[in-house]
């Protein structure tokens, strides 16, 4: 018999998708083949710090568990002791947010010259950057929300006419979105229709991020795909977010109990209208240097024009999210889905292994 392949599974973190976070690590936990891979669950608290396998294990069986002694956990700083698990093959980050999701976690893993499941460095930290994500999308012809950015040093300058609600709706329009560029979950996204509420959209959003992004308002519906796989990437079909409560798909709508989102998959759409959601995504997942997965999200407009909004390198990723939704629909079982990614993660390290970096 070969061996199994010895997984770290590492979940939580201290971001708002926390609690997503280890509902995903438990359902991995429960859906992973287990004729292959052994799993050493690693916890990251929502304090930021990280727990033993026996105290990882608690929180996988009951998510309401707490770390009783804080001494028994060490600081996230800790993380390079993942260096001291060499039986560990493979990681598989499943934390959202700055940390897991912005190529800071993937540097670790070079780093520790370990395989990983998901995004390398370069694509996590492009599509965690919305702006350089809408930069590289119009390169490759793939419509985007027109956008000003305005950086911290632009906002401290209170006579930039960027801050002028009436000099930017001349250029986009008086109907705005307002969002920090590093941030997930719809964390300081507001809608804005007034000078009043922009200069309150700006305040919150800056508490976020240094750089700011301000978009044209697309009217229209949500509409998700999911890219899956390295050099042949797989695109799943396409899912739609309906019937969200209020004026957009908020943190509230995402997450709360009692959301009437729904996810509607496969979504009820024209077939040119689904190709054009899947080979914008395709493009996308390619220019962004996408390895492994991710989730593109866009809105649909009325007339048929499909509006990149984003990338997702690491999507919700619980048993009924999206994306392994979309590969459900497509017969790739949440188990087999989980397997492919750690296969793709271990097939992208070694080919990488085989580069020469000598430069002599
Ligand atoms: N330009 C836009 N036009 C219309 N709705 C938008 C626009 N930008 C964002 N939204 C709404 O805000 C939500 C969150 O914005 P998004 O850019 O996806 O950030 P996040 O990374 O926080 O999810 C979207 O799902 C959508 O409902
Ligand atoms: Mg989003």
């Amino acid at each position: 018999m070969t061996q199994k392949t010895q997984v770290g599974l590492l979940f939580g973190g201290n971001s708002s998708e926390y609690e997503v976070s280890i509902v995903s690590g438990r359902n991995i936990y429960k859906a992973i083949d287990k004729e292959k891979f052994d799993v050493h669950p690693i916890w990251i608290t929502n304090e930021g710090y990280f727990a033993n396998e026996e105290e990882s294990f608690k929180v996988l069986e009951d998510p309401t568990y707490q770390v009783q002694d804080p001494y028994k956990v060490n600081n996230i700083s800790k993380l390079i002791e993942l260096a001291n698990l060499p039986e560990l093959d493979v990681f598989f980050p499943i934390v959202h947010g700055n940390l897991g999701e912005d190529g800071s976690l993937q540097g670790l893993f070079r780093v520790l010259d370990k395989p990983f499941v998901g995004d390398d460095v370069l694509a996590a930290a492009v599509t965690m950057d919305k702006e350089f994500t809408k930069i590289l999308a119009q390169r490759v012809g793939v419509p985007v929300a027109d956008w000003i950015s305005i950086k911290r040093p632009e906002y401290n300058d209170k006579t930039n006419a960027k801050l002028n609600y009436d000099v930017v709706s001349e250029k986009l329009g008086g109907d705005l979105f307002v969002k920090p560029s590093n941030q997930g979950s719809s964390v300081g996204v507001s809608h804005v229709t007034n000078a009043e509420e922009y200069k309150k959209a700006l305040e919150e959003a800056f508490k976020y991020d240094d750089k700011v992004l301000v978009e044209e308002t697309i009217h229209g519906s949500e509409v998700e795909t999911a890219v899956l796989g390295n050099d042949d990437p797989i695109v799943a079909g396409v899912g739609e977010i309906t019937n969200a409560k209020g004026s957009f798909y908020t943190y509230e709508n995402k997450y709360d109990d009692d959301s009437t989102s729904k996810l509607q998959i496969p979504a009820n759409l024209p077939e040119d209208i689904v190709e054009t959601v899947r080979s914008n995504a395709l493009k996308v997942y390619q220019i962004t240097e996408c390895s492994g997965m991710a989730r593109i999200d866009s809105m649909l407009t009325e007339d048929g024009r499909v509006v990149l909004t984003e990338v997702n390198a690491l999507p919700g990723f619980t048993n009924i999210s999206m994306y392994p939704k979309l590969f459900e629909e497509l017969g790739v079982s949440y188990t087999d889905l989980i397997t492919r990614l750690i296969e793709a993660g271990i097939e992208r390290y070694n080919h990488k292994k085989t580069l020469l970096h000598k430069h002599d």
